[in-house]
């Protein structure tokens, strides 16, 4: 039995006295839950020799002056009549475990905690930043809900252009009365925050944002109407194709293990030219073929190109230093639920979004 002593009680005016005895009635409160059966509770509080009445009686009783020994004693008395009544209430409960024939099994296994785990997402989206970061990248994010102009206009997407079909958009009700390119919709990936960067600082830039997405696209195994993407932007002078190919295959090698290989072929965005999808030799079976990478032993990763001029020209209003004429750069875009599902084995993406804890228990 541990015997804290009681502090001393310093004055005995009404309000330190009320503070310092109602501390002690929800003291008695918790150890009558705490310990373990009435006899420890006896022995907490009435034991002859270190219980906490004595203790208190020595420190606060004895010690009060002639004129507050009444009231401190009153106190005293009521603290104790709590005591006891707690104590046989607590041989009652003993009673009557014991007539049902209940009693503690110590050897039963505990309730333990449930304790959380990072989410397969979350982690992927973070060692993947870090990679970046140690290239000496910052992190930035954006809203989820923008406006057209910074999720197709200024990307190079006009109204009524083509390519803003690729990309099944949620937009906001009741916008119809606001200038086509203010009108506020889901963003569909995280190439606004290339314009909001630019926009907010002179270059160079070297950037990092990963961030939730939102298409109108059917759920199943490998579609999900939420999902997430990182995206990247380096600007500056005579920033080349050279420098995006070593810097991803860089990247690739980082996150994927040294072996893995990339490899670049033309495709098309509005926003870069030119533009290229990137492939990596599948990090699984080193390019043999398996079923991860359906057997051709490339997987196919992610957009990147130069940033398109119209991009900067975008820009440039707020940011005269994005002269089309005075810097290049480049951009990529990675689906992380794809990159996580790969890591992980994780053949169902509505999974990610389950909430299901039996699932995410087991990325501890
Ligand atoms: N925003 C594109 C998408 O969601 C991905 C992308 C492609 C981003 C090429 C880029 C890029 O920055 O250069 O489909």
């Amino acid at each position: 039995m541990d015997a804290d002593p009681l502090p001393p009680l310093g004055a005995y005016d009404p309000e330190t006295l009320d503070q310092a005895f109602s501390a002690l009635r929800e003291e008695v409160e918790t150890s009558a839950r705490a310990l373990a059966g009435p006899e420890l509770f006896r022995l907490r509080w009435l034991g002859r020799k270190q219980g906490r009445l004595k203790l208190l009686s020595d420190a606060w009783l004895k010690e009060a002056p002639p004129e507050a020994r009444r009231t401190v004693g009153q106190r005293f008395n009521e603290l104790k009549a709590a005591i006891e009544q707690t104590l046989h209430a607590l041989e009652q409960q003993g009673d009557a475990s014991a007539l049902l024939g209940e009693s503690i099994d110590i050897s039963l296994p505990g309730t333990a905690p449930r304790l959380g785990a990072e989410h397969p997402l979350m982690r992927t989206m973070q060692d993947m930043v870090q990679v970046f970061e140690r290239m000496g990248y910052s992190v930035a994010s954006g809203p989820e809900v923008e406006t057209d102009f910074y999720n197709f206009e200024a990307l190079n997407f006009p109204p009524g252009h083509p390519a803003r079909d690729t990309q099944d958009t949620l937009v906001l009700a009741n916008q119809e009365r606001k200038p086509a390119r203010e009108r506020l919709l889901m963003r569909t990936h995280t190439s606004t925050v290339q314009i909001r960067t630019m926009e907010s600082q002179p270059p160079p830039v070297r950037v990092v944002i990963p961030g939730k997405v939102h298409r109108n696209d059917e759920s199943d195994a490998t579609h999900s109407p939420v999902f997430h993407q990182i995206e990247g932007l380096c600007v500056g002078t005579d920033i080349t194709f050279a420098d995006l190919k070593g810097t991803l295959d860089h990247a690739m090698r980082a996150f994927f293990g040294p072996a893995v290989r990339t490899r670049f072929f033309p495709s098309f965005f509005p926003f870069t030219e030119p533009s290229a999808d990137v492939q990596i030799s599948c990090p699984f079976c080193g390019g043999r073929g398996c079923r991860k990478c359906k057997h051709s032993g490339w997987i196919e990763l992610l957009g990147c190109g130069m940033v398109h001029p119209e991009v900067f020209r975008a820009v440039a209003g707020k940011q005269p230093a994005y002269d089309p004429a005075r810097v290049s750069g480049f951009a990529f875009g990675m689906g992380v639920d794809r990159i996580a599902m790969m890591k992980y084995g994780i053949t169902d993406i509505g999974l990610l979004y389950s909430g299901d804890a039996r699932f995410l228990e087991q990325f501890r």
